[in-house]
C-alpha cells in the first residue's frame, strides 16, 4: 500500500467552533502552515491571495464563507443587506473558476429555505459539508474512470513506466482529497502500475514545483519537475505517454480554461500525437457557455507575481526581484484550450469526447 495521505485540504476546526482550517498553500512545500478561517473577510482574503486555490477547493471554501456570512448577518442591523453584500464579496474574489459561482448559487438556493438567520447558518454549514463530501466522491470516481487509460498505456508498453505530463496543480491540494488529475495517477500507483509524472513548474505561482511535486512526493509517486518550456522537447523525444490537466471552467462545447500555458502543451501534444486529457468534476462545467475563447473570463493578476519569485533561503521564505525594477509585466492567469485539441474529458460519470454531444451523453439533464 502506498503512503498516500488522506488528510484533507479543508476541515472543521477540531474545537467545534465556527471555524474551518485550511493549509496555507503559499507556504508549501517549505512549511506546512494551517490557517483558521472564521469570517467572510478571511475567506475572501484566502481565495484572493491563493491561501487556497484550485477550482473545487475555491468553491468549497466559498461555501463556508456563506456560513460565516449568515452568522455575521444575524448580528447586523440589516441582515439581508449584509448577507447580499457578503455573498457579492465572495463572488468577486476570483473570476475564472466556475466552482466558486456554482457553490455560491447552491448556497443561495439552500438558505432561501428559511428567513431566520440562525437557521440559514445551520443550513449553510450543512451544505458546505455536503459540497466537501461530494467533491471527495467526484474526484474518487474520476480516478476510477481514468485508471483504465493508464492501465492500457502500461499494457501497451509491456509494464514499462507510463510517463504523464501535467501542468499546474489539479491534485488533492486543488480539491479536497484525491484531486482530479491526481486521482487516476494515485489509483494507478496504488495498483502497482509504474507511473512517472513530469511536473511543469507553472510560472508565475509555481503550483507545479511547489504543490504538485510536494503532494506526489508525499504519496510516493515518482516525478520530475521541469520548467514550463520543456514539455515540447520531451514529447518530441517519446518521453511523454499522455498529458492530463485540470480545468477551472469548461464550456458545454468542451473548450477548457486552465492555468496559463495549458494551451501550449495541448498544441505540442497534438503535434506529437500524444493524448491530451482533461480531468474534471461536473461542478467545473459551465453549461451556459459555448465559446470558451470569447466567453470565459480570464483572470489578470498582479504583475508583481511575474516580476518577483519566492523561495526558501534555508531559514525562511524569501521574495526576490527577477526583472529590471522598472520593466512592466503582464500576468494572465489562465488560457483556453479549444475542444479540438482535447482527446477526451474524464468526469465522475465516465469519459467523453470534448464535444457538446459527448458531454450531454454523460449529463443528459443539461440538454
Ligand atoms: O490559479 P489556481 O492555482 O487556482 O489555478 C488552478 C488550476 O488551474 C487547476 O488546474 C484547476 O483549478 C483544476 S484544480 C482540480
Amino acid at each position: 500500500m502506498s503512503s498516500i495521505s488522506t488528510k484533507r485540504t479543508i476541515w472543521p476546526h477540531p474545537d467545534g467552533s465556527a471555524c474551518v482550517q485550511v493549509l496555507d498553500q503559499r507556504c508549501l512545500p517549505h512549511e506546512v502552515v494551517v490557517q483558521d478561517l472564521r469570517t467572510v473577510t478571511e475567506v475572501v482574503y484566502a481565495i484572493k491571495e491563493m491561501v487556497v486555490r484550485g477550482a473545487p477547493l475555491i468553491g468549497a471554501t466559498a461555501a463556508y464563507g456563506v456560513y460565516f456570512a449568515c452568522l455575521e448577518a444575524a448580528q447586523a442591523t440589516d441582515p439581508n443587506a449584509y448577507l447580499t453584500n457578503a455573498i457579492e464579496q465572495l463572488r468577486e474574489s476570483r473570476p475564472t473558476a466556475i466552482n466558486l459561482f456554482w457553490a455560491l448559487e447552491r448556497q443561495e438556493k439552500a438558505i432561501a429555505a428559511s428567513a431566520d438567520f440562525a437557521e440559514k447558518a445551520t443550513i449553510a454549514l450543512a451544505t458546505a459539508h455536503q459540497i466537501v463530501e461530494e467533491d471527495v466522491e467526484l474526484c474518487r470516481m474520476i480516478g476510477v474512470h481514468g485508471l483504465p487509460i493508464i492501465e492500457q498505456l502500461s499494457a501497451a508498453k509491456h509494464g514499462e513506466t507510463v510517463h504523464i505530463l501535467t501542468h499546474c496543480n489539479a491534485g488533492r491540494l486543488g480539491c479536497i482529497e484525491w484531486g482530479t488529475i491526481a486521482s487516476p495517477i494515485y489509483q494507478a500507483h496504488q495498483k502497482g502500475i509504474k507511473v512517472h509524472v513530469w511536473v511543469d513548474e507553472t510560472r508565475p505561482r509555481n503550483q507545479g514545483s511547489n504543490l504538485t511535486a510536494w503532494e506526489l512526493g508525499q504519496a510516493g509517486v515518482p516525478h520530475t519537475v521541469i520548467v514550463d518550456n520543456t514539455g515540447g522537447h520531451l514529447m518530441q523525444h517519446g518521453m511523454v505517454d499522455m498529458v492530463i490537466v485540470g480545468t477551472d471552467r469548461t464550456t458545454r462545447t468542451g473548450d477548457v480554461a486552465n492555468k496559463i500555458g495549458t494551451y501550449l502543451k495541448a498544441l505540442a501534444a497534438k503535434d506529437n500525437n500524444i493524448p491530451f486529457y482533461v480531468a474534471l468534476p461536473s461542478t467545473t462545467i459551465d453549461w451556459t457557455l459555448r465559446d470558451g475563447l470569447r466567453e470565459i473570463p480570464i483572470e489578470e493578476r498582479s504583475p508583481d507575481e511575474v516580476r518577483y519569485i519566492s523561495g526558501w533561503d534555508g531559514e525562511k521564505i524569501q521574495k526576490v526581484l527577477l526583472t529590471p525594477a522598472d520593466s512592466p509585466a503582464a500576468n494572465y492567469g489562465f488560457d483556453v484550450t479549444p475542444a479540438r485539441l482535447v482527446t477526451a474529458l474524464i468526469t465522475e460519470r465516465g469519459i467523453c469526447p470534448a464535444t457538446e454531444s459527448g458531454m450531454l451523453s454523460l449529463f443528459p439533464e443539461f440538454k
